[in-house]
């Protein structure tokens, strides 16, 4: 029988907002455009950000937070992989673009939602692409630590 397991249904929680709050991003992207050139449009895009790509991100970033203490509370060792530290750093100016994204399109501007859709894009590059950023060399440390230790020792004997 198939095995299910929490950490696959928040991790399917987690995708799942993601493609409605990056699919949401695309779709306002291309009405900004039109809501120019249609007065009675104003103000569309700035309440679908709100309502949809905001949403969509904040419960990824929380689904997210849960796996990340799934994994913790399993006992491994999230941290040691590199990409990590960058998806954090991404994740968070992605979200800062998005929570100032609702209000910048009430006036009009898309410099902001279009930086969060490229912090968007990043993030899901770095996620799916992780094993390309290694892991932090906490063993090899300790090993050169010691090896120097021995080295020492070895040159004292002389
Ligand atoms: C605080 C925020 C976030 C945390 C702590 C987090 C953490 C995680 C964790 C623990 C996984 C599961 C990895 C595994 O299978 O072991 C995961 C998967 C994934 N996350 Fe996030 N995430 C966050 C936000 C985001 C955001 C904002 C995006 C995209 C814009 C994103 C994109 C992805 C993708 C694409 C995967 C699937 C990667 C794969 O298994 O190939 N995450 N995330």
């Amino acid at each position: 029988m198939a095995d299910f397991t929490a950490f696959g249904f928040v991790k399917w929680l987690h995708l799942l907002s993601l493609a409605m709050g990056g699919g949401a991003m695309m779709v306002i992207l291309v009405l900004v455009g039109l809501e120019e050139s249609r007065p009675d449009l104003q103000g569309l895009t700035s309440l679908l950000w709100k309502r949809t790509a905001a949403w969509g991100l904040r419960v990824a970033v929380l689904a997210g937070i849960v796996l990340l203490s799934m994994r913790l509370r399993a006992g491994d060792h999230p941290f040691d992989a590199k990409y990590l530290h960058w998806k954090l750093a991404l994740v968070l100016l992605l979200l800062l673009c998005s929570e100032m994204s609702a209000r910048s399109l009430a006036r009009s501007k898309r410099g902001l939602p279009l930086l969060a859709f490229m912090f968007f894009l990043l993030v899901t590059f770095v996620s799916v692409n992780h094993e390309a950023f290694g892991m932090v060399h906490r063993h090899l440390t300790t090993g050169s630590a010691l090896s120097g230790a021995v080295e020492q020792g070895s040159d004292s004997g002389n």
